[in-house]
């Protein structure tokens, strides 16, 4: 098990903000990183390679700023690019990432070695989300420094997989990070992720209910009012399997099963949709932007406190259940008669 050591020393939690499209941006990434947990974004949450260095010049500066301030280290940031045909600003944004010395790249949705290449020729780390085994030993291959297992009930594109077999398999063939992701929403979870083997755990989610998220009200209230029941896993709004508020596929007029707009068969876009307009009755209904993702761990969400609070929380939550586990196994010490001889 391992946590790269550059990061381990500034930490305060085994915690990932994880990047949400349109939910994180430069307030959430600096509260969290202020907080001690690595926080991130993905690049296109800003419409132009300009606009994203803008942001990176802006995270930089108020993390240096706090730094001089408090003479304390912030957490490491990171950024998630897209690694997909689609997405036609790769290769700029990734220039952008190693000018800034981005120290954390998420990729998602492919891993090629060029992208792990370019970053760590400036010292950074490459993270690769994955909700397969076979995209986990692919990714394994073009030497990336950390796998996130996205199991079944993540919010966005989320994997089936139970979390019990995927980070087990994964560390069958990988000793690098392994990062567990899917409702993790309390201290106590952060810790069950390391009792389970990950070095790490990645926390979407739970951090769209923050103040500091770009997420409107409506979408936090309906996280609060939501829980596992109220999620559903389909391809049609994104392209690839991902899971969303029931109530907001309904308020899109959207069959709250399916997720497809009635009478539809086959609706599912071909290309990765990323905020574009849906076909649905409710006209201006939009993936990500009014039809809302969020993971099976809503149930235990129910505030939107700031970033520093939730993660004062979340450290005594782990604190405590670390404890408990300690004392947990005391009371199963092995029976000298049941001891194999
Ligand atoms: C609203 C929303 C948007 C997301 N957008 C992205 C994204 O742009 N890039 C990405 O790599 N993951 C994205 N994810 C997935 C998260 O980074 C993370 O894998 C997931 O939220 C973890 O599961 P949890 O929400 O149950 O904690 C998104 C998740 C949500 C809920």
């Amino acid at each position: 098990m391992s946590i790269p050591s550059q990061f381990q020393e500034q930490l305060t939690l085994p915690v990932i903000a994880s990047p949400m499209f349109l939910v994180s941006g430069p307030d959430l990434v600096v509260e969290s990183c202020k907080a001690g947990v690595i926080g991130t974004f993905p690049a296109l949450n800003q419409r132009s390679s300009e606009d994203f260095e803008a942001w990176l010049v802006d995270i930089k500066s108020r993390l240096a700023a706090f730094e001089e301030s408090t003479g304390q280290k912030a957490a490491p940031f990171g950024v998630n690019l897209i690694v997909h045909g689609s997405n036609p600003r790769l290769e700029a944004d990734l220039a952008l990432c190693v000018k800034h010395e981005v120290p954390l790249i998420i990729t998602s949705l492919g891993a090629v070695p060029e992208v792990v290449k370019s970053v760590h020729s400036y010292g950074g780390q490459v993270f690769h989300d994955v909700a397969n085994l076979r995209h986990a030993k692919k990714a394994a291959s073009t030497g990336v420094d950390g796998l996130i297992a996205v199991c079944g009930g993540a919010g966005g594109h989320a994997g089936v997989l139970s979390p019990f077999a995927f980070v087990n398999e994964i560390r069958q063939f990988f000793s690098g990070t392994v990062i567990l992701a899917g409702c993790i929403s309390t201290g106590r979870d952060v810790a069950a992720a390391q009792m389970h083997g990950a070095d790490m755990a990645y926390m979407g989610t739970r951090f769209i209910n923050t103040q500091e998220s770009q997420a409107v009200a409506e979408y936090k209230a309906m996280i609060v009012d939501s829980d596992a029941a109220d999620i559903t896993y389909t391809p049609e709004i994104s392209g690839i399997p991902a899971n969303f508020l029931t109530p907001s596929l309904v308020a899109a007029g959207l069959d709250p099963k399916t997720g497809k707009a009635p009478g539809e068969q086959n609706a599912s876009p071909k290309e990765i949709n990323l905020g574009e307009e849906l076909t649905a009755p409710k006209e201006g209904a939009k993936a990500w932007k009014t039809i809302w993702s969020a993971g099976q761990g809503v149930g235990s969400i129910d505030d939107v406190p700031p970033v520093a609070k939730l993660v004062a929380d979340l450290h005594s939550e782990y604190v405590d259940a670390t404890v408990d586990f300690a004392n947990l196994s005391r009371g199963y010490a092995l029976k000298p008669q049941r001891e194999v001889s």
